[in-house]
Order: C-alpha cells, then structure tokens, then sequence
C-alpha cells in the first residue's frame, strides 16, 4: 500500500465585492471536504449504491494549506487580490497579476486554485496533467467553496464537491461517460467505472442502464467524476485511485518532496 500523498494548496481569492472575498472558514471547510472525500472519511459514503461499495476507495491523496511560499516565508496559503474586473471567463486572466488575477505559485510544488466570479456559467474548471505551468491549477466560482453553512449558498452545489470534481481533471481523470459526450465506444480509460452514454445530473436514484451496463450495476452516477449534484456523489474508485496517484508520481513529482 503506499503512502499517503499530501498536496500543498494555495487558494488565490481574485474579489472585486465582499462576497466574492469569500472567508478563511469557507475555505477551510472546503479543505475539510477534500480530505474527507479523497479519504473516503465523507459522511454519505453510506449512501454508495450496493453495487459500487467494493469498487469505492481512499485514494490516499489528500491536501493541505500552503506553510511556506515559493520565496520561503510562511504563508496561510491564502492570497488575497483584488480586481478591477467583475467577473472572469475561462481566458485565464484570474492566473496573471497583470491581468486582474493573481500569478501562480511554481506549479511543481503547489496545487494553484483560483476562487473568482466566473461570469459564464461554469462552476469550475481544471487543467489537465502536462500543461502550460503557468496556468496549471484549478479555478473555482467563489458560491462553490465549502460545505453549506460555512458555504452561505442555496443551491445543488453547495458542498464543495465542485472542487472534489475538479482536481479530479487536475489528476488525469476524465469524466466518467468518457471522453466525449453521448456514445458508449469511448471511455474514461479506467476499468472498474461502467461504461456510461453521457452526464447524469440531479439526483438519480435506482438502475440507470446507459450502456448495457447492467453486469456492471449500471451507471456509477454516484461518483464525482460524474455532473450529479453535490449531495448525490459520494466515491472514486479504486482504479481512478491508482490512476490519480501514478499521475502524482509521473506529472506531478514535485508535489511529492
Ligand atoms: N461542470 C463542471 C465541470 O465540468 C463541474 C461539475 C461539478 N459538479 C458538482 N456536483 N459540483 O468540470
Ligand atoms: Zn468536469
Ligand atoms: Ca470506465
């Protein structure tokens, strides 16, 4: 079995309203749901579907604020910046100091979020293993940090789990259905997840038979890697484990000194 991986994280809170300058508490309750999903310590693992109870795994990863920045001083591993611009896209000007955002800490030693107002809709997005280090990282809407209460939002997405998905993608995975939405010939790479057509979103409950699944118990819409909302996904698999943790050690080598 191997040792746990602990990433350093800095969160870059990017703010033009004090809503958006969201708390050190919001922020350490999304910390607090990390460790527990990455761990399996998460309350609803309960809730896993029969079918998955096997497959479901502590990935051995999880993460830690930031004691020491890139210069060698402490650090909360919480940046403050604020900008002029009201709301980002996914041009990435929330990385660049000259752009309104905050730039990266060495990518080679820290996992970089971003908590800004995404204006387009998304409630986050990654970049994948192998990337441009200057913009390697995740970048979160601030209404998806942390779990409801220390998360004030009403709304499907407020548990933190948008960050659970989200370095997902920053670790190698795929979304569950695969690499392209709709059709069962592509895949997620990964064996013990079932095939699966497309996204489920909301709150499934029972069988869903996408893709002659049912050998397999059927779409694993629980899993993170999946769109359903925050309450309804509860695990990653053993094999997404195994895959996050060879990333670690092949793309990402840094983060483990
Ligand atoms: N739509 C986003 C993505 O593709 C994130 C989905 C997060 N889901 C959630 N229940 N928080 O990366
Ligand atoms: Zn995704
Ligand atoms: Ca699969």
């Amino acid at each position: 079995k191997q040792p746990v991986i602990q990433i350093p994280v800095v969160f870059h809170v990017i703010y033009h309203t004090p809503e958006e300058n969201i708390s050190d508490e919001q922020i350490q309750s999304q910390l607090q749901v990390l460790n527990e999903d990455y761990r399996r310590r998460n309350a609803d693992t309960v809730n896993t579907l029969p079918a998955f109870k096997k497959l479901a795994a502590d990935t051995g990863i999880q993460f830690c604020l930031a004691t020491i920045d890139p210069t060698g001083k402490p650090t909360t591993g919480i940046t403050r910046t604020y900008t002029d611009s009201l709301g980002f896209t996914t041009d990435e000007a929330m990385k660049f100091t000259a752009k309104g955002g905050h730039n990266a800490w060495d990518a080679n030693q820290y996992l970089n979020i971003w908590v800004c107002n995404i204006q387009n809709g998304f409630l986050g997005y990654a970049q994948f293993p192998g990337g441009d280090p200057a913009i390697d990282g995740v970048v979160l809407w601030y209404q998806t940090i942390g779990k409801f209460p220390a998360n004030p939002y009403v709304s499907v997405f407020n548990q933190g789990r948008t960050a659970t998905h989200e370095i997902g993608h920053w670790l190698g995975l795929e979304h569950i259905w695969g690499i392209k939405d709709f059709g069962c010939e592509d895949s997620d790479g990964i064996t013990d997840t079932p095939p699966q057509d497309n996204a489920n979103s909301g709150c499934p409950t029972g069988t869903i038979n996408s893709c002659n699944n049912s050998l397999q118990g059927g779409d694993m819409y629980q899993n993170f890697m999946d769109y359903t909302d925050d309450a309804c996904m509860n695990l990653f698999t053993q094999g997404q484990s195994a895959y996050m943790q060879a990333i670690v050690s092949s793309a990402r080598p840094g983060l483990l000194s």
